[in-house]
């Protein structure tokens, strides 16, 4: 049985104060969460911070990682320090580092093997453009990134992995897509994985991401291949962030209850 994962992607956002704060507040607001796992991504420079006054029920993520573990890469982090100073979660394929940073599929599937080669657990970021909506394209784009996973690593590298599907067009805008068009690309997406191997598929965690936040949460969430989300702007207020959280548990599990 899956339990729903909700991240909260910092970004490049904050100051000591200002995330000591943040953190402060999500101690206070989600001590009883039990029944799903939440993770936050602060910028790098504030992991190891943050892993000292963090609760237990809160999980480390990065939001980037160097494909190499050691040597002259001047400026780069490696998945083995992150592992070390105890991040959980790594987020890789993010649409702003494909754009920033023209990271590309092969690229990410480096990152991607590496991350799983330290037994950490890879949040692979997959999801169209505003275009590639318009022309039709969703799902022919969302199996092209996963594919260049499954060509080199196999199915295996996506047991214990998580995949957040974000819809380009969907974040940071306040436009997120609707519960019916996310559910028909997680289906999709779980069934192309199920075609090798059902069980990995039945286990494997697929987030959206894409401007979530208190008023769309509830009625994404019951979609039954929504297992939770990767949250941007609204993971910035401690609040919001944790209503999000506490409606994601309580829909999960009235679900849960009434099948
Ligand atoms: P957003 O960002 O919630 O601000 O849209 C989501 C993300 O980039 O992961």
């Amino acid at each position: 049985m899956r339990s729903p994962l909700i991240i909260g992607n910092w970004k490049l956002n904050g100051n000591s104060l200002i995330l000591d704060t943040l953190v402060n507040e999500l101690n206070k607001k989600l001590f009883s969460i039990k029944k799903c796992q939440i993770a936050i991504a602060p910028p790098i420079v504030y992991l190891d911070r943050i892993s000292k006054s963090i609760s237990n029920n809160i999980k480390l993520c990065a939001q980037n990682v160097d494909i190499n573990l050691s040597g002259a890469f001047t400026g780069d982090i490696s998945a083995e320090m992150l592992k070390d100073i105890g991040v959980k979660y790594i987020i890789v394929g993010h649409s702003e580092r494909r754009l920033y940073h023209r990271e590309d599929n092969n690229y990410i599937a480096q990152k991607y093997a590496v991350i799983k080669s330290l037994g950490l657990t890879p949040v692979l970021c997959i999801g169209e453009t505003s275009i590639e909506n318009i022309n039709g394209k969703t799902k022919e784009v969302c199996k092209l990134q996963i594919d260049t996973i499954l060509d080199c690593q196999g199915i295996t590298a996506f047991k214990n992995a998580v995949i957040a599907y974000e819809p380009v067009w969907a974040i940071g805008t306040g436009k997120s897509a609707t519960p019916l068009q996310i559910q028909s690309v997680h289906k999709f997406i779980r069934n192309y994985i199920a075609q090798q191997d059902i069980d990995i598929a039945d286990e494997l965690i697929i987030q959206y991401g894409g401007s979530i936040n208190i008023t769309n949460a509830a009625t994404i969430i019951i979609q039954p291949d929504v297992d939770g989300f990767l949250v941007g702007a609204a993971s910035l207020n401690p609040t919001v962030f944790s209503n999000v959280i506490k409606i994601v548990e309580t829909s999960k599990n009235l679900i849960k209850n009434k099948n």
